[in-house]
């Protein structure tokens, strides 16, 4: 197929969008949604399937070859599976993958994978109960456990896990959570808290860098990568049997090779997430626009892509937390 690319105004090929089905989520992380937050987006706003599938559709027209449902939670939208084979079976999405808190996982395991949906992360950030409940707002710990065996078990693979690293919260477990998951066979990442509106403040932020050397160490690891690695930089055992990445957006980031997008909820998309160049979609698909406008728009969006974020230099930027944008 001879698609025209998505390429932004500093080299980078866009081929990757991150849609989120709901800014809703049944757990509280305390880096993500601040303490009492309600304020969510009306069901209204949000894009029907119809609306959902043209957008992507459009994207994929224009060179977008993967995409991610993210939310809040995912799989609390209603008719998840429905949506997930109607994004796999459109034409150029080759990758349609899906990161979840878990708490539903059990049920909808088998038929998401059915559906198309080709990889799954799932986000654990402690093994204890108690800590589970502190960080996530809900003792959810046995359900996301189950969650994560059934995905093995129907055959997704690979599993990521999502750690975001808390210091004095839980940086004394990353040890254990690396011993977990190498003995399930999944792929562990750590994550770098980042400041958005009032959660991922610094008091939290752990720099990965010198936990990175020393799992080094004390596992034997190596530097590694492959295809379709994402953001996160990895180490990997000799016998390529375990993998470690670290998602590092603070201590270094990793913005020169970004490939993505954010579409929330209600339609609009972000252009990153430490910034807000945005482009709403939702009052032209309401409005009727042609298939024509509609490309023209979203190289339009893709021009507003900024270089990079600034977590760093200006932490109180971004206001949005990172369950509106989609994680
Ligand atoms: P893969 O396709 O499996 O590599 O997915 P991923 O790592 O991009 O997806 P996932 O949803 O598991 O993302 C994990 C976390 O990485 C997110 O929740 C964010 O914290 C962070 N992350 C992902 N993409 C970006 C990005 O573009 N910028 C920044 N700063 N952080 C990101
Ligand atoms: N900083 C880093 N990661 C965050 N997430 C949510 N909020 C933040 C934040 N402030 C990520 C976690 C979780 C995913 C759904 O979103 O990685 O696993
Ligand atoms: Fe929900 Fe994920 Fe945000 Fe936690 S990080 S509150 S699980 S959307």
């Amino acid at each position: 197929m001879n698609a025209p690319q998505l390429i932004d105004q500093f080299g980078r090929q866009i081929d990757y969008v991150r849609l989120s089905v709901t800014d809703r989520c049944d757990l509280r992380c305390t880096y993500c949604i601040p303490e009492g937050f309600n304020d969510f987006e009306e069901p209204a706003h949000w894009l029907d399937f119809d609306e959902i599938e043209r957008l992507i559709g459009a994207f994929a027209r224009l060179g977008v070859r993967r995409v991610r449902l993210t939310g809040g939670e995912p799989l609390l939208r209603r008719n998840i599976v429905e949506l997930s084979a109607r994004l796999a079976a459109l034409p150029g999405v080759d990758d349609l993958s899906l990161s979840t808190n878990g708490t539903q996982l059990e049920k909808h395991a088998a038929a998401l994978k059915a559906a198309g949906v080709t990889r799954l992360n799932v986000s654990l950030d402690s093994l204890r109960q108690a800590r589970v409940e502190r960080i996530n707002g809900r003792d959810v710990l046995a359900r996301v456990m189950a969650g994560l065996d059934a995905a093995r078990d129907v055959g997704f693979t690979p599993i990521k896990l999502n750690m975001v690293a808390l210091a004095g919260i839980n940086d004394d477990e990353i040890d254990q959570m690396v011993a977990f998951c190498m003995a399930r066979g999944f792929v562990l990442r750590l994550i770098e808290t980042m400041p958005m509106g009032a959660t991922g403040r610094n008091a939290e932020y752990l720099d990965l860098q010198p936990v990175k050397e020393r799992l080094r160490r004390e596992f034997g690891l190596l530097d590694t990568t492959f295809p379709g690695a994402g953001p996160a930089r990895y180490l990997g055992s000799a016998d390529g049997r375990f993998n470690v990445g670290f998602i590092t957006p603070i201590s270094q980031h990793f913005c020169q090779t970004c490939n993505r997008v954010r579409v929330s909820v209600d339609g609009t998309a972000y252009m990153c997430l430490g910034q807000d160049e945005h482009f709403a979609f939702r009052p032209m698909l309401r409005d009727g626009c042609s298939d024509a406008e509609l490309d023209a728009a979203i190289l339009r969006a893709i021009d507003l892509k900024p270089e990079r974020h600034e977590f760093r230099e200006a932490p109180q930027k971004v206001m949005r937390f990172m369950s509106m944008t989609g994680g």
